[in-house]
């Protein structure tokens, strides 16, 4: 039998850069080989503030932009997480042999409860538990994700031992897939490219007039320094992203600009602009087709589903028996 491989995003929007470089480039990668399973994990979503009536299209967003980045349905399964019920069911199971303790020391769980003080609720804390479930549903030992989601792999993992001595050898030990755009930096200078952050995104629909905006915000030096590309902030950033996305020879050049102390960071931002919005054109482009044919859509998550189910329910047989529910 092929490896399983699982992964998921959440439904706060378009997919932005470090959701592509991050996670949907590692799944390109692995579907040609593997059983994959991609998922909108909408149970997800709505663990912090959102809009119940914007949900449902949210969601269909991050389908199209799957479909668009080239997730082929005759290679991998495109699951929307709460049309398969067996993810709550096992995440509750789960919950029943990992410690609250661990929950609360995790980082993503401290991070929210700061951000949104008002709504610290269970499904928060209960978020790595139904990540675990996602990914131990379908037994799957490979997740292309972001190095964000390492603490959470971990879970995960500890998760799948407990039950293993508990109950029996039946989850396997998931390792997180790493692609070379892991850790996409914000444009703000600090912490990652994220939905939540104003001004640290691009957005894979973004037009080149829009992502060069967004690029000119982007804060640099005084540009007179001369030495070596700083570690950190915006700089740092901006060089990360020319190497992610441009050729050696066009990093090189601007590297050595940097430590001969003559960049001009505005032809830089416009190179890298450029340089984004090729790759991004062809998705875009594919993006449209899609939009357009909602009953193809319809039809891939159709057939998707029902492959989820029969697969998800011979993994809940095994579980509720060996936990003495059948
Ligand atoms: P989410 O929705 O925050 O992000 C989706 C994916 O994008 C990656 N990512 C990044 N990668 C590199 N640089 C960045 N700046 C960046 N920002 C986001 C994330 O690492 C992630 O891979 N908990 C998950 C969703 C989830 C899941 C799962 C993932 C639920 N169940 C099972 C894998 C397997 C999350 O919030 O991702």
């Amino acid at each position: 039998m092929k490896k399983r491989v699982y992964s998921g995003i959440r439904a706060t929007g378009r997919l932005h850069l470090g959701n592509y470089l991050g996670a949907v480039k590692g799944m390109l990668a692995l579907q040609d080989y593997y059983d994959c399973i991609f998922s909108v994990v909408d149970l997800h979503t709505i663990t912090v503030p959102y809009d119940p009536k914007t949900l449902k299209q949210s969601v269909r967003e991050i389908v199209l932009d799957y479909l668009a980045a080239g997730l082929d349905p005759q290679k991998c399964h495109l699951e929307i997480q709460s049309k398969v019920p067996q993810h709550t069911e096992l995440a509750y199971l789960l919950s029943t042999i990992y410690p609250v303790s661990r929950l609360e020391d995790l980082p993503t769980y401290k991070e929210k409860r700061a951000q949104y003080p008002k709504y610290v609720n269970m499904g928060l804390l209960y978020y790595p538990v139904l990540m675990a479930a996602d990914i131990l549903l379908y037994k799957a030992e490979v997740v292309p994700a972001g190095a964000d989601q390492e603490p959470h792999i971990e879970v995960t993992r500890e998760i799948a031992r407990k039950f293993n001595s508990m109950f029996g050898n039946t989850f396997p030990q998931t390792e997180r897939f790493e692609t070379e755009g892991q850790y996409v930096p914000a444009l703000t200078g600090q912490g990652k490219m994220s939905k939540s952050l104003e001004g640290s995104f691009i957005n894979l629909t973004d037009d080149l007039e829009t992502i060069r905006k967004r690029l000119a915000s982007a804060p640099t030096d005084s540009g007179t320094l001369s030495g070596q590309i700083p570690k950190e902030g915006g700089v740092a950033n901006l060089f990360m992203l020319l190497k992610l996305f441009e050729s050696d020879s066009v990093y090189n050049k601007f590297e050595q600009d940097y430590r001969e102390g003559k960049i001009r960071y505005s032809e830089m931002k416009n190179v890298l602009a450029e340089a984004i919005y090729n790759e991004l054109k062809p998705f875009q482009e594919k993006r449209m087709e899609f939009k357009e044919n909602s009953e193809l859509v319809d039809s891939i998550l159709d057939t998707s589903l029902a492959e989820c189910h029969r697969m998800s329910e011979e993994t809940m047989r095994e579980v509720r028996e060996k936990m003495g529910l059948r």
